[in-house]
C-alpha cells in the first residue's frame, strides 16, 4: 500500500481528462496535477523549450514526493519521455503513447488515423511505434494546432469548434481509408462527442484513458495501490485561469481538492 499522490502534469487542462479516469478507476489514489496553463500550448514550440518546461514541472512533483509521475502530454511524452526517466532513474514515469498503441495493436486494427499537435506529429512518434509492433499497420497523421488553445478557452460545445474540426479534419476522413483514429493529445477527450458526431463511423482511441490501465497494473503489481485516506487532490497551474477553475471544480465536484497558482521563472 502507499498512500502518496500520484503526479500528473500537462501544458493545460488537457491532462485533467486523464484524471477523471483515474478517480474513475481508482477512486483511492490522490493526486498532484501541474496545469502550465500561462505557457500552453506546448505543441507548436521546439523541442528544447518543451524538454526545459518538463523538467521544471517533474523536478517540482518530486520535490512534492509523488509516488508515480504520469505525463497526461502527448507532446511531452513524445519530446521528453526518455530524457526525463534517464534524469529520474527511481521513479515510476509514464507517457501516454505507449500504453495507446498497445491497445490499438492488441485490438488488431490495421488502418489508423492519428490527430495531434503539430510537435506530436513531426515526431512521428505514434507511426514508428505502431509499424514497429505491427509492421502492416497504416497509419495516417493530421495535426491539428488549433484545437488546444480553443479547449483552453473553453470554446468547445460551439459552432466554432465545430467548423475548426471540418476544417482540419474533413479532407482527412475522405482522402485516407481508416476506420480508427487515435486522440494523441489530452486536450481531445474534451472534443470527442463532437468528433464522433461528425464522423459517426470512425472508432476512437483515448490516450488520456489508455494510460491509467497502465498505472492502475503497474500499481498494483508493485503493491503500491492507495487506501481511502484524508489527503486532498491538488490542482495547481501557471496562470489560475478563470478555464482552468471552471474546468477542475467541473469534473471534480465530488472530491475534496485544492487550486493554487505555482509559476516557475523561464
Ligand atoms: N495535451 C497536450 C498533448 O497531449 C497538448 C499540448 C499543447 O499544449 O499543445 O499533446
Amino acid at each position: 500500500m502507499d498512500n502518496r499522490p500520484i503526479g500528473f502534469f500537462d501544458s493545460g487542462l488537457g491532462g485533467l481528462t486523464s484524471v477523471q479516469e483515474l478517480h474513475e478507476q481508482l477512486p483511492n489514489e490522490k493526486v498532484i496535477y501541474y496545469g502550465d496553463t500561462a505557457r500552453t500550448p506546448y505543441g507548436s514550440k521546439s523541442p528544447e523549450t518543451i524538454r526545459k518546461f518538463a523538467t521544471q514541472i517533474v523536478d517540482y512533483l518530486v520535490s512534492k514526493d509523488v509516488k508515480m509521475i504520469i505525463i497526461a502530454c502527448n507532446t511531452v511524452t513524445s519530446m521528453a519521455l526518455d530524457s526525463l526517466r534517464e534524469k529520474y532513474p527511481d521513479i515510476p514515469i509514464l507517457g501516454v503513447i505507449e500504453p495507446t498503441v498497445k491497445k490499438v495493436i492488441e485490438d488488431g486494427c490495421k488502418k489508423v488515423g492519428v490527430i495531434a499537435t503539430k510537435a506530436t506529429i513531426a515526431s512521428n512518434v505514434y507511426g514508428e511505434h505502431l509499424r514497429e509492433a505491427d509492421s502492416d499497420v497504416e497509419v495516417y497523421s493530421c495535426a491539428c494546432p488549433a484545437f488546444v488553445p480553443l479547449v483552453e478557452e473553453g470554446i468547445i460545445d460551439n459552432k466554432i469548434m465545430e467548423l475548426t474540426i471540418k476544417y482540419y479534419m474533413d479532407e482527412f476522413v475522405k482522402d485516407n481509408d481508416f476506420n480508427n483514429l487515435i486522440l494523441g493529445c489530452t486536450h481531445y477527450p474534451l472534443i470527442a462527442e463532437q468528433i464522433t458526431h461528425l464522423y459517426p463511423g470512425i472508432n476512437l482511441y483515448n490516450s488520456s484513458a489508455e494510460v491509467i490501465r497502465e498505472a492502475k497494473e503497474y500499481l498494483k503489481q508493485k503493491d503500491m495501490l492507495a487506501e481511502n485516506s484524508t489527503i486532498k487532490d491538488r490542482y495547481y497551474a501557471s496562470d489560475l485561469s478563470e478555464n482552468f477553475i471552471s474546468m477542475t471544480k467541473l469534473l471534480f465536484k465530488d472530491r475534496e481538492s485544492k487550486i493554487k497558482l505555482v509559476e516557475f521563472s523561464n
